[in-house]
């Protein structure tokens, strides 16, 4: 490795930190919701009473820092189970606040349904009367969009080792943390795909895959040859960019078609990843990765 080209490394690693966007929880902005139709209830009966306990206490508890928030509450019936769930990238704090608000606006929403998703960009909130937790959930499946790429056959050839590589990684990811982000070069229009993918962390791999397989095939009767799209499942999602749309921090490790580097130890439940200086050095290899394709 050449002295230019290691200082170019450093130089986008600084790049990369610098422009690690901050994210506000307060200002998150809205994505899109589902009620489902299955069944209602009256907005004063006991299962709603239930709900409102639980989606004010969802957040409250300060001991899990996470990013998953997992309660049930009521018997019989009348018991009623939610989850919130945060992007990887969040801090505790942020996580709390988005998930408070994410649920006490579902709630609003979906009035008198005994079930709903809300997925805000940062963090998503459900509940139902069902239990949920490690219940691998694809429907509803919604997509948000963007234009279309000039070559699709390429665009295509690049997602699939891209979507297969996030896949893998995702679903092997430690529990309460199933997430992955990672790049492509897209030769005919000249840019880097960033891509991620994220499932419930309470799912099993297996169930963690065939969630993120249902999500990439949707892709083709929605939004084929997007830029940019996302696919929103209650128990999954899969999102590409043509920017660094992610926090860095979830840059952790190299793309598996790079040479095995050692994996900096797995977060310990109550902390979140912090940056070191072993994952300035996976930065760099990324780049690096990234820059070899050029
Ligand atoms: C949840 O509500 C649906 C629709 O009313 C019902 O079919 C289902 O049996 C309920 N689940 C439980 C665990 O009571
Ligand atoms: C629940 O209410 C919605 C509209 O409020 C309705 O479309 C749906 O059919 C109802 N579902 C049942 C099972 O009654
Ligand atoms: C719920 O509201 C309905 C009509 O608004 C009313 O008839 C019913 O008595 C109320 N039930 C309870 C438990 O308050
Ligand atoms: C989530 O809830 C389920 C069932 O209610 C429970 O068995 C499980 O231990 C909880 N997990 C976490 C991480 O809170
Ligand atoms: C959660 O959100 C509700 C409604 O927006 C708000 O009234 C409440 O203070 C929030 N709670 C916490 C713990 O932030
Ligand atoms: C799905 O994406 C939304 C929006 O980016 C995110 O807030 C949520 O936590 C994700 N949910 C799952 C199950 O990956
Ligand atoms: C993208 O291409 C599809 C199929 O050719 C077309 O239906 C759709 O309108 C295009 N979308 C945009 C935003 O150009
Ligand atoms: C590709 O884009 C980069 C900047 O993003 C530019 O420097 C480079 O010249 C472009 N290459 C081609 C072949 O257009």
């Amino acid at each position: 490795m050449s002295t230019s080209r290691l200082s170019l490394f450093f130089f986008y690693a600084i790049l990369i930190i610098l422009v690690n966007p901050t994210i506000n929880a307060q200002r998150d902005p809205y994505v899109l919701h589902e009620c489902s139709t299955t069944g209602n209830v009256t907005s004063n009966g006991t299962l709603r009473e239930n709900l409102n306990t639980l989606i004010s206490t969802l957040s409250s508890n300060t001991q899990i820092d996470y990013g998953f928030y997992n309660f049930t509450a009521g018997e019989g019936t009348n018991r009623v189970y939610a989850t919130g769930l945060c992007r990887a990238d969040l801090s505790p704090t942020d996580c709390r606040s988005c998930v408070n608000m994410s649920a006490h606006e579902l709630l609003q929403l979906c009035p008198t349904q005994k079930e709903g998703v809300m997925w805000y960009m940062n963090c998503a909130a459900r509940y139902s009367n069902n239990s949920i937790f490690g219940v691998m959930e694809t429907k509803p499946t919604r997509a948000l969009t963007s234009d279309n790429v000039t070559n699709l056959a390429e665009f295509n050839a690049v997602l699939e080792p891209l979507f297969y590589d996030l896949r893998v990684r995702a679903s092997a990811g430690a529990i309460f943390r199933k997430i992955a982000v990672g790049t492509a070069y897209y030769k005919s229009d000249n840019y880097t795909i960033y891509g991620l993918m994220q499932c419930s962390p309470d799912l099993l791999e297996m169930d963690c895959s065939n969630c993120l397989v249902v999500a990439q095939n949707y892709i083709q009767g929605c939004c084929s040859g997007n830029s940019g799209l996302t696919i929103l499942a209650p128990s999954c999602n899969l999102s590409i960019e043509t920017d660094q749309f992610y926090d860095s921090t979830l840059v952790q490790s190299p793309p598996s078609l790079s040479p095995p580097s050692p994996l900096p130890p797995p977060p310990t439940k109550g902390t979140f990843p912090k940056r070191t200086s072993s994952e300035l050095f996976f930065y760099i290899s990324i780049i690096s990765y990234t820059l070899d394709n050029y």
